[in-house]
C-alpha cells in the first residue's frame, strides 16, 4: 500500500506545485515507485511535469467522476514518475460531485485500485479548500503544508489546521500533518530566519529540516515541461528537493519500524502464553 501525502495550502504561490512535482521526481530517482495526482483545475503540476494539460483527455476530472478507469489515464513522465493529469476539467468535476453520494471519498476509492503499485502517492491540491482538496485530504494519510518563508507566511495556516481537524473527526481519522516545508527561503533577507522562527515556535518538530531556497532554476524549470533534476541538477533547488526526499523516506522508514514494533506488542498482548517463546523483533 502506498503511502498518500496531499500537498495542501489554501495560500496561492507558496510552493505546492514546485514541491509536488521535484519530491515525486526526486523520490523516483532514488527508486521509488511513485505516482503524481494532480488535483489542480490549474493544470500547473502536469505541465510541469512536461504533460500538455490541454491534450490529457480522459484526466482526473473522468477518473472521480468514474467515467474512466484511473489504470487507463496515468501517464509515465520523463522523471520517471506516473502522472494523473488535471486540468480545467476538474472544475466541472468538482461542481459535478458536488450533488453527488460519498462525494468527499471519490479521489479515495479511486486510487485504492493501484495503490499497491507504488510507494508514495502525492497530490498537488489547488489554492482552495473546498471539495478537491477535501477529496485529497480524506485520501491522504499526511499533509505536507508548503510555508513561504515571506510576509504573512502563517496567515491562513489556522483554517488549513481547522479543516484538517475537521476531517480527521469527520472523514479520515488516521490524517496526519506530515510537515511544514519552508520554501523560497532568501539567505540574504532576515525575513526569512524570522518566519522560521515563529514557525517552529508555534509548530516545534512538525517544522521539517529541509528547506527549499529561493532559486531561479526552480522558476525556470516548469516552462521547460522538466522537473529541476533533469532540468538543472547540480542547482541549489535540485539539491535541496533531493535533501527533502531523503528526509520523506527516513521519517517512512522511522514510521514503519515503529509500526513493526507496535504489531510485534500487538501480537504479544494477544497471545502471551502461546509458545513461550519471546517474540522476535524485525
Ligand atoms: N523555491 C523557489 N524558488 C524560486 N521560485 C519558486 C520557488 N518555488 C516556487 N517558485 C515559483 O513561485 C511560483 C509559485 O509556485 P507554485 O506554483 O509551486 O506555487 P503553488 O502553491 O502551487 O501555487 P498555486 O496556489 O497557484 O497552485 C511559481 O512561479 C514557481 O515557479
Ligand atoms: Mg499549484
Amino acid at each position: 500500500m502506498a503511502r498518500i501525502l496531499a500537498v495542501a495550502n489554501q495560500k496561492g504561490g507558496v510552493g505546492k506545485t514546485t514541491t509536488s512535482v521535484n519530491l515525486a521526481a526526486a523520490l523516483a530517482a532514488a527508486k521509488r515507485k511513485v505516482l503524481l495526482v494532480d488535483l489542480d483545475p490549474q493544470g500547473n503540476a502536469t505541465m510541469a511535469s512536461g504533460v500538455d494539460k490541454h491534450e490529457a483527455k480522459p484526466n482526473g476530472c473522468e477518473v472521480l467522476l468514474d467515467e474512466a478507469a484511473i489504470g487507463d489515464v496515468l501517464v509515465r513522465t520523463e522523471a520517471g514518475f506516473d502522472l494523473l493529469p488535471g486540468n480545467g476539467d476538474l472544475t466541472a468535476a468538482e461542481l459535478k460531485l458536488m450533488d453527488g453520494l460519498a462525494r468527499e471519498h471519490r479521489l479515495k476509492e479511486q486510487l485504492a485500485k493501484i495503490s499497491d503499485k507504488y510507494h508514495t502517492i502525492l497530490i498537488d491540491c489547488p489554492p482552495s479548500l473546498h471539495l478537491l482538496t477535501l477529496n485529497a485530504l480524506t485520501a491522504a494519510d499526511g499533509v505536507l503544508i508548503p510555508v513561504q518563508c515571506e510576509y504573512f507566511a502563517l496567515e491562513g495556516l489556522s483554517s488549513l489546521l481547522d479543516t484538517i481537524s475537521a476531517v480527521r473527526q469527520r472523514l479520515n481519522p488516521k490524517l496526519e500533518v506530515e510537515g511544514l516545508l519552508r520554501t523560497m527561503y532568501d539567505v540574504r533577507n532576515n525575513l526569512g530566519n524570522e518566519v522560521s522562527a515563529q514557525l517552529t515556535q508555534h509548530f516545534g518538530d512538525k517544522v521539517l529540516r529541509s528547506i527549499i531556497p529561493r532559486n531561479v532554476r526552480l522558476a525556470e524549470a516548469p516552462s521547460h515541461g522538466q522537473p529541476i533534476h533533469l532540468y538543472d541538477r547540480g542547482s541549489r533547488g535540485a539539491i535541496a528537493y533531493i535533501g527533502l526526499a531523503g528526509e520523506i523516506i527516513r521519517r517512512e522508514r522511522a514510521m514503519s519500524t515503529h509500526d513493526a514494533g507496535e504489531l510485534t506488542n500487538d501480537l504479544d498482548e494477544a497471545a502471551p502464553d502461546a509458545s513461550g517463546a519471546t517474540p522476535t523483533t524485525p
